[in-house]
């Protein structure tokens, strides 16, 4: 039974907290960062030659999120002749942030590469992280503050940074999103939010459906998710290398070689440069959002959080079961480019099919699939070759649009 319980926590981890084994960092609390001089501007883009500037939105609910703009590309490069820039909104995955778009040379960083191409990038970083921990009224350390999943992201953090950007802007934005930021895309479209804002939208290994995830570790550690909800939902914040999530990685990585986990839950990534690791950056999500992710797996569908019972659901939802995100019901002239791999393990082939299945009455001159046989999990944001192989014809996508 022990054994057991030691086995779960293990396959729990596996899957979700890649992360802490190499993470430990101690997170800087404050209630909102005002001070810009240690900010992603600061530290990861005028660094490189670029300018860059700060910015901060409030959402519907309290969350003060920030956002960074780089609105030229190196010594002035990719002035576009008349009209305004496109603005573009990269939106990064689960357990990280805008660094993701950042993170290797200028030649093959999606951030870099579009500012130099013309357009107008604006990056964003949901709640709960690093530089988006602010709130109006509550801080990290209050259980409210982690009261939420990525259905807060799409209703909230999603449509506040297309405001913000729109207004700024005066322009409508094109979107990229990497896995949870295609699932926050996905969930928002559903619900016809933004849609008068977005001009096209880009999804890097796109997560809709997790049901078919074909790792056996996966599928074991969402059900041991789902059956310790009780304990996980008191935890409150998923925090890689703070708290219970640390020790139970470093007891793990004690019985087994770590060194390659990211691998191991992402898929056999082909083409990162061995110097690059998604290790840092590592960022705080609620564990409640873990959760509603583990309900997918097991599910299959695509749902709003279950609280679990019919009384509860309909004290949220006002009906016995959580509502549905509809696929089918995004616009099919909504243009959309999606790229997937065959390697990776968390948007894995069979899902992404299933995805492409509900959008099989979109407009064919609106949909772009690319698939790349090769590319695992990170492939699409850290691969050494992503630029001529994805991101060339995602701006070709774009400038089509
Ligand atoms: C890999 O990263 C190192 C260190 O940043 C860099 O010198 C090298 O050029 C990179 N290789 C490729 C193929 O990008
Ligand atoms: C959090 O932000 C501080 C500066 O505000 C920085 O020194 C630290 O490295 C950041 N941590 C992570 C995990 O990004
Ligand atoms: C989903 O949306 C499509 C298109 O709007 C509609 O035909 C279908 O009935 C919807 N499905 C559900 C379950 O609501």
């Amino acid at each position: 039974m022990v054994m057991k319980t030691v086995t779960s926590l293990a396959l729990l981890l596996l899957l979700f907290a890649v992360l802490a084994a190499g993470g430990g960092t101690k997170i800087s609390r404050k209630l909102e960062s005002s001070n810009h001089e240690d900010g992603i501007c600061q530290l990861n883009v005028k660094t490189q030659g670029y300018s860059c500037e700060e910015h901060k939105v409030t959402t519907k609910d309290g969350f003060i999120l920030s956002l960074q703009r780089i609105p030229t590309g190196r010594s002035g490069a990719g002035v576009t002749k008349g009209g305004p820039k496109a603005p573009v909104l990269l939106q990064h995955g689960l357990i990280s942030d805008a660094t993701t778009w950042l993170a290797m040379s200028p030649d093959e960083s999606l951030g870099f590469i579009l500012a130099d191409n013309g357009f107008d990038v604006w990056l964003g970083n949901v709640r709960g992280t690093n530089y988006s921990s602010g709130h109006t009224s509550l801080g990290p350390s209050d259980p409210e503050y982690w009261d939420w999943s990525w259905d807060e992201l799409v209703a909230y953090d999603l449509p506040a940074m297309f405001d913000y950007i729109h207004t700024q802007t005066g322009q409508k934005l094109h979107y990229v999103g990497h896995s949870l930021g295609t699932l926050m895309a996905f969930g928002a479209f559903s619900m016809h939010e933004a849609l008068s804002q977005v001009r096209s939208a880009a999804l890097l290994s796109p997560i809709a459906y997790l049901g078919q995830m074909p790792s056996p570790l996966a599928r074991a550690a969402a059900d041991i998710f789902t059956a310790e909800a009780i304990y996980w939902l008191g935890v409150k914040e998923f925090a890689p290398g703070g708290g219970p999530v640390s020790k139970l990685v470093a007891d793990i990585c004690s019985h087994i070689d770590c060194s390659n986990l990211e691998n191991i839950i992402t898929g056999p990534n082909c083409c990162m440069n061995s110097s690059t690791s998604s290790l840092t950056h590592q960022q705080p999500t609620a564990t409640k959002n873990m959760i509603h992710l583990a309900q997918m797996i097991r599910k299959g569908t695509i749902k709003m959080y279950d609280y679990g019972s019919d009384r509860d659901n309909n004290k949220h939802y006002g009906q016995a079961t959580p509502p549905d995100y509809n696929i089918t019901s995004i616009p099919n002239d909504l243009p959309l480019f999606l790229s997937y791999g065959g390697k990776d393990l968390l948007s894995d082939v069979k899902d992404v099919q299933t995805l492409i299945g509900e959008l099989s009455d979109h407009d064919p001159d609106k949909l772009v699939v690319q698939y790349r046989g090769d590319y695992a999990h990170l492939d699409f944001v850290y691969g050494v070759n992503a630029k001529q192989l994805v991101y060339s014809p995602l701006m070709a996508f774009f400038s089509s649009n």
